[in-house]
């Protein structure tokens, strides 16, 4: 894999969640280094599937199949419309899957099935935010999470009622989750973020797996706070 790869796959990517998504849509809410970041981790952790929760028009799964056909791409949705869409986007490549299911029994249904799969975390919207009995069930792989607060006025992030997606939510699963990097805004990527609009924070970190996060300038790190 490599910035070109990226790069060659990421702008030919249709924005079909141009109606939908607040950014636009696009790959990654059109975010070229939240995929070179992926690519990293593809690499460094040699995944073996990606699991997206939330894949809207599926943009980002879209993207993921073409430039990974040697990886399970794994998707769902809660919505008829959009898992219809996204199954006629990508149904034909016979490495992907996608399924009309609640985000949390997607992770329980193949959380066992691979040796290092990376986690996408972006369900969201409405009044049942998945995202925590999500990462109750994962035990081992890389996760990302989308719209996470990382303490940057460019990026943006999620909040339900008074509970933020950020680093003190991150406080119940310390045990598993000690400490967790976030995209760093003042990492040189290989290649520029044409998106002018809304950009997620995302944070990443490992479960079970080995530390490759550490020394890259992509990621910045952080101790995950003592619950109160
Ligand atoms: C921000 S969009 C996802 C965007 C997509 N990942 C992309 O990169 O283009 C959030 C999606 O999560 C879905 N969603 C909300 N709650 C969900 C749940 N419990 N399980 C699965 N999907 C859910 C919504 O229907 C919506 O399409």
């Amino acid at each position: 894999m490599s910035a070109d790869n990226v790069y060659k796959h990421f702008y030919r990517t249709m924005r079909l969640a141009a109606t939908e998504l607040s950014d636009g849509g696009g790959p990654f809410g059109f975010d070229i280094t939240t995929a070179l970041e992926f690519d990293f981790l593809v690499e460094r952790y040699q995944c073996d599937a990606i699991i997206e929760t939330g894949s809207n028009m599926g943009d980002t799964t879209d993207y993921l199949a073409r430039t990974y056909p040697h990886l399970q791409i794994i998707t769902c949705d809660v919505v008829d419309k959009y898992v219809d869409i996204v199954k006629r986007r990508v149904g034909f490549m016979p490495h992907t899957h996608v399924e009309k299911i609640d985000s949390p029994d997607l992770i329980a249904k193949f959380k066992d099935e691979f040796r290092c799969p990376l986690y996408y975390l972006d369900a969201h919207w409405y009044e049942d935010w998945p995202l925590e009995r999500e990462l109750g069930l994962i035990e081992n792989g890389v996760v990302c999470v989308d719209d996470f607060n990382i303490g940057h006025p460019r990026f943006g992030f999620d909040k339900y009622g008074e509970v933020e997606c950020g680093p003190r939510m991150l406080s119940r699963f310390i045990d598993k989750v000690p400490h967790f990097y976030t995209n760093n805004p003042d990492a040189q990527h290989e290649l520029p973020c044409l998106q002018t609009g809304r950009r997620g924070g995302k944070a990443y970190f490992a479960i079970n797996q080995f530390d490759h996060m550490k020394h890259h300038r992509y990621f910045r790190r952080f101790e995950t706070p003592r619950p109160a």
